[in-house]
C-alpha cells in the first residue's frame, strides 16, 4: 500500500468575519480528516462556499488551521523547522483557477518560469534556466517554445496561460499539486486537454493531485480509478473510490447532489427520482445548523442529527459521516 503524502487529521478552520459590533465567526472547515497517498488523485467536490478552497490552501500550507494536524509524509508541517518546511512547500504546489491573476503581468513567461529553477539552484545560470524552461514548455504542449518564452501573460490565450501556470507548479517536481478549479475559467473545448496534461503528470512523474471542483463530470473524467471526497457546508460527508461512491452514493446529501445532475439517456432520466429534500435553502454559513449541518434539509433526519456532529466512519468500503447511514435507502442511479 502506498504511503500517505498528505493527511488532514481532525482539522478545523474558523474565520473571523465583519468588524467591531458585527463580528461573527465562520467555521469553514469542521473536524475534517482526509488522506492522499503518494501518486493518488483525489477529487474534492461540493457546492460553492462549502470550504473546498480552504481545505486546498490548508493542504498546500498557505493557511494554518485553527486546530488539527496537517501531516506531510507523516510529519506535522506546523512543527517543522525552517528548512523542512521549505522542502515541504517545494513539494506541495497549488494551481488556482484564474491563470491571469496567478502570473505577474510585467514578467515574461521565461522570467516567471525560470525563477523557481534559479531560486532552488536547479539551474546554474540564465542560459541553463532558459534551456530548462524551453524543455518544460515543450512538455506542456506549448510548442515551439521559442514562440512563448519572451511573451507576456496577456499575449497568451486562457488555455495557454493555464498551461504555463501548471508548468510553474510542476517545475520543481512536487509530490502534490492542489488544483483548485483549474479548468473552470477555460473554454469548454480546451478543458479536457488540460485535464489530460495533468493526468500525464500524475502517470509519468507520480505527482498526487487534490482536484477541487464543483463539477462531477470533470471529476469523473480526471480521477478515473482514484478517490472522491464530498463536502457539505464545511463537513466531509463521504469519501472513497470515485467509481464506487458515485455508483452507489450512501450519504443523503450526495444522493441529492447526484439526483440533480442531468443524465443523457432518456430511459435513465425517467427512472431517476429526485430526493425529496425538506428545504431547498442553503443555510447561512455564519449560523450553521447544529449537529449534522445537513439536517434541516435531510428527509431522514432524527433527533440525534440535530445534536451530534457525525464522525466519518467506515461503511460499505468507504467513509461516511451520517448517524443513520445503515438505515438510508439505496439510491441506484447508474
Ligand atoms: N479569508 C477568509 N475570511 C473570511 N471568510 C472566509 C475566508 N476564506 C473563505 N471564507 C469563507 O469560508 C467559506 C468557505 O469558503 P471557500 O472559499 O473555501 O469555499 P469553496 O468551496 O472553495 O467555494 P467556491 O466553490 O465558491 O470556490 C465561505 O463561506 C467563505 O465566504
Ligand atoms: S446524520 Fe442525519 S441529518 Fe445528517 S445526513 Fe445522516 S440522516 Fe441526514
Ligand atoms: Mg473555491
Amino acid at each position: 500500500m502506498a504511503e500517505s503524502i498528505i493527511e488532514l487529521k481532525d482539522v478545523n478552520m474558523t474565520f473571523q468575519r465583519g468588524w467591531l459590533m458585527r463580528r461573527a465567526q465562520l467555521q469553514a472547515v469542521v473536524k475534517t480528516t482526509l488522506d492522499i497517498k503518494e501518486g493518488e488523485i483525489l477529487a474534492l467536490v461540493g457546492e460553492s462556499g462549502c470550504g473546498k478552497t480552504t481545505v486546498g490552501k490548508i493542504m498546500a500550507g498557505l493557511l494554518r488551521p485553527t486546530s488539527g494536524e496537517v501531516l506531510f509524509k507523516g510529519k506535522d508541517i506546523w512543527r517543522m523547522g525552517r528548512e523542512e518546511f521549505r522542502e515541504y512547500r517545494r513539494n506541495a504546489q497549488i494551481v488556482h483557477q484564474d491563470s491571469y491573476a496567478a502570473l505577474n503581468p510585467v514578467r515574461t513567461i521565461y522570467h516567471s518560469l525560470s525563477a523557481p529553477f534559479l531560486r532552488y539552484h536547479i539551474a546554474k545560470n540564465g542560459k541553463e534556466a532558459r534551456e530548462k524552461v524551453a524543455e518544460l514548455l515543450q512538455f506542456m504542449g506549448l510548442t515551439p517554445p521559442e514562440e512563448f518564452l519572451d511573451k507576456y501573460p496577456h499575449q497568451l490565450s486562457g488555455g495557454q496561460r493555464q498551461r504555463v501556470v501548471v508548468a510553474r507548479a510542476v517545475s520543481l517536481r512536487p509530490k502534490l499539486i492542489v488544483a483548485d478549479e483549474p479548468v473552470s475559467m477555460i473554454d469548454v473545448s480546451l478543458r479536457l486537454s488540460i485535464l489530460d496534461l495533468m493526468h500525464r503528470l500524475n502517470e509519468e512523474f507520480g505527482i498526487a493531485f487534490l482536484y477541487i471542483t464543483h463539477d462531477l463530470a470533470t471529476a469523473r473524467y480526471f480521477v478515473k480509478g482514484g478517490q472522491i471526497a464530498v463536502m457539505y457546508l464545511g463537513q466531509m460527508v463521504e469519501t472513497g473510490r470515485l467509481s464506487e461512491v458515485l455508483q452507489k452514493p450512501c450519504h443523503p446529501y450526495l444522493q441529492a447532489l447526484l439526483s440533480a445532475v442531468p443524465v443523457p439517456d432518456p430511459k435513465k432520466a425517467r427512472e431517476k427520482r429526485p430526493l425529496p429534500l425538506r428545504s431547498l435553502e442553503f443555510p447561512d454559513p455564519t449560523k450553521p445548523p447544529s449537529g449534522c449541518r445537513f439536517h434541516p434539509r435531510c428527509p431522514y433526519a432524527e433527533d440525534i442529527c440535530t445534536q451530534e456532529i457525525p464522525a466519518l466512519r467506515p461503511l460499505d468500503g468507504r467513509l461516511i459521516a451520517c448517524h443513520l447511514a445503515e438505515k438510508i435507502p439505496e439510491w441506484h442511479l447508474l
